[in-house]
């Protein structure tokens, strides 16, 4: 199958595609090698929410992903791995080596007493053991949770009790910039918080000791030794699940949202092959962390279903210095570049000595991802990254729908700063008023929704069905609801406005307001809190807490302490990447006579916009107003 290669293979494609949606994923779906073809495409109802792609069909999406791909492309390099450390090797796996150390690894699972269906959690560093084990867990049919190594141990004891993993797999450590961190400690936590492990199998990635729990701690590397290389996959139904990720949402607790074999396989493939323009010989770099969804679509799956060389980089973009990923990319001769705009943003405040050095002339096609793309930012990454000549794909998508939803396709749609253009063929975005009526037309606004199935989309937030019909299907009946604002624009492109719900965006990362609240809450002395996001240069949002403590713990206690502890807190049960970049003690929070709190007001106050707040005459006390601004203003 080819690739969409200008405008009118694009309307040809898109019109097949909303006409029979179900002939065009079939075709898509014959590239890929199944055990047993499928007898329905596609079974959904989106009004009692459950979906079914290619059902009855048979497969293993890691025969997909390797075995496919031994017989021509078996010395090509399928992963290319750069360590944190700059003085530090790189390790390269060929499609045969990757498949062979993904069959141990599957054995060592298998050792271990994983069967089909069980869950195992991962707390890894970016090494290529993380994306071999991932792959090892589809191979044998057990179910992977990544979790990213920057949550706690709090976090992490959450998302292993709530998906029941009895397998956890980490490392020691892991360097990240000049920081290392200390998962084998917060996974030694968080197991005994979590219960129901039985196993932690841990990589070696430094020298330095830890501690080790007899019988139930081994080390990867011991566990290799004691088997076989070869493993057959196992025989996988289209709608058995890949995995859970977990992910943010606007109630306290994360939920974890389920993918499913078959239809995250051909989704993922061709929108990697699409919206890149990928071909064969590419050097692809995704910069993002296999613990987001990002990662897993485009870092493992999507690349090696369509035998692509993917570069995998443990560090970060600013150690040793700001010409890092520059530096990488020239030396790998990367064509492909996919990264975040808070990324960007903050490469950018370093100043443009740090990209001058470099050539970046192998670079054909950047992309972004994650959160909305500043003007200024797009401008720098097209001028002095791209050099003008690279286009820019801003790929709108979310850890539910699984792939690249709407998104230039390199080359072939024209770009326009700060839009993510136009729907991927089998897309079918609308725009929703607050009634849930359809908004036609162009030069509009409204929240976007989806309103036909596509293969990846989320199929169940694990555990609770109920959760995933009230979250994604209850607010506009009959459609998927992405909980983001969008605007539809004269040409009929479509500008992501941002989360219309209680969900920030954080340097790229999800998290719900109450999430951090609930969290704050629970340090001692705190009578109750309201978390907000505001515009932040690098992050894109900084997260704002207005905190009311009681009287006892302020006699007790200096502001500028307080301020710190509930930092700390916050840390202690998430995780840095929620850390509030501002604590604001108040006396109360705005709220009406009913109870509910004025979050209108307060995102204002973070905004440093002190005027113009409406109608403020149902607030219960409307001078806590006024006292919260005097505050704000004080701590400037
Ligand atoms: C939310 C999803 C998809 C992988 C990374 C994030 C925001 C994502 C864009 C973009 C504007 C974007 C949305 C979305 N978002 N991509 N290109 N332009 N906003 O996945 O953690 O599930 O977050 O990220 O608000 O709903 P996620």
């Amino acid at each position: 199958m080819s690739r969409i290669k200008n405008l009118e293979d694009y309307a040809v494609d898109y019109r097949k595609s909303v006409m029979d949606p179900e002939a065009f994923w079939a075709a898509q779906a014959e590239r890929f090698v199944w055990r047993k073809r499928w007898e329905e495409v596609l079974n959904y109802d989106f009004l009692d929410y459950q979906v079914e792609w290619f059902k009855g069909g048979q497969l293993n999406i890691t025969e997909n992903c390797l075995d496919r791909h031994l017989l021509h492309r078996s010395d090509k390099t399928a992963i290319h791995w750069v360590a944190n450390d700059p003085r530090d090797e790189d390790r390269v796996y060929t499609y045969k080596q990757l498949h062979q150390a993904v069959c141990q690894f599957s054995n060592v699972l298998k050792n271990n007493g994983v069967q089909k269906g069980d869950r195992v959690c991962l707390y890894m560093p970016m090494v290529p053991e993380l994306a071999i084990a991932v792959l090892a867990c589809a191979r044998i049919g057990a179910i992977h949770s990544v979790i990213f190594g920057g949550f706690s141990a709090q976090a992490l004891a959450d998302r292993i009790a709530d998906a029941g993993a009895k397998v956890l797999l980490t490392a020691n450590f892991g360097p990240r910039g000049n920081k290392v961190i200390p998962l084998k400690s917060i996974a030694d936590e968080a197991v005994e918080k979590a219960g129901g492990v039985e196993k932690v199998i841990v990589y070696q990635r430094t020298t330095e000791e830890v501690n080790w729990v007899q019988g139930r701690d081994l080390w990867w590397h011991e566990e290799l030794e004691k088997v076989e290389v070869a493993c057959e996959a196992e025989i996988m139904d289209a709608e058995d699940p890949l995995f859970i990720l977990y992910t943010s949402g606007s109630t306290g607790k994360p939920k974890g949202v389920m993918h499913t074999t078959g239809g995250y396989m051909v989704y993922t493939a061709y929108t990697f092959r699409n919206v890149f323009q990928y071909e064969e010989n590419d050097v692809y770099w995704c910069t993002a962390d296999i613990g987001w969804i990002t990662g897993h679509s485009y870092i493992v799956y999507g690349p090696l279903l369509e035998g692509a060389t993917s570069v995998m980089f443990e560090g970060i973009p600013t150690y040793p210095d700001a010409g890092r990923f520059w530096r990488i990319v020239d030396r790998l001769k990367v064509n492909i570049f996919y990264t975040a705009p808070t990324a960007i943003r903050a490469l950018m405040a370093q100043g443009l000595e740090y990209v001058e050095l470099y050539k970046l002339d192998s670079l054909k096609v950047l992309g972004t991802v994650g959160e909305p793309i500043n003007r200024e930012a797009w401008e720098w990454y097209h001028l002095h990254i791209g050099k003008g000549r690279c286009p820019i794909v801003d790929t709108w998508w979310q850890t539910e729908t699984g792939g690249i939803m709407i998104s230039p396709i390199a080359g072939v749609l024209p770009t326009k700063p700060t839009y993510a253009t136009l729907p991927l063929p089998g897309i079918q975005p609308v725009l929703v008023d607050a009634e849930g009526n359809e908004i036609e037309g162009k030069g509009v606004e409204g929240n976007l929704c989806i309103k036909y199935p596509w293969p990846s989309m989320i199929r169940t937030t694990w555990g609770d069905h109920e959760r995933c019909k009230n979250t994604y299907f209850s607010t506009f009946k009959g459609y998927y609801f992405t909980g983001d604002g969008c605007r539809r624009d004269e040409d009929g492109y479509y500008r992501i406005l941002g989360r219309v719900d209680d969900v920030m965006n954080v340097s790229g990362h999800r998290l719900g307001t109450a999430e951090v609240e609930n969290a704050i809450n629970m340090y001692q002395g705190v009578v109750e809190s309201a978390v907000v996001g505001y515009p932040h240069e690098i992050k894109g949002q900084g997260i704002y807490a207005y905190v009311v403590c009681d009287s006892s713990k302020l006699e007790v206690s200096t502001i500028s302490d307080l301020k710190t502890e509930i930092m700390a807190t916050v840390v202690e049960k998430i995780g840095k990447i929620a850390r509030p970049d501002k604590v604001q003690i108040v006396r109360g929070l705005p709220k009406t006579r009913s109870g509910k709190i004025m979050r209108r007001i307060l995102r204002k106050i973070a905004e440093g916009q002190m005027d113009n707040f409406g109608d403020i005459s149902t607030l219960l006390d409307p001078s806590i107003v006024e006292s919260i601004k005097e505050g704000a203003q004080k701590d400037e």
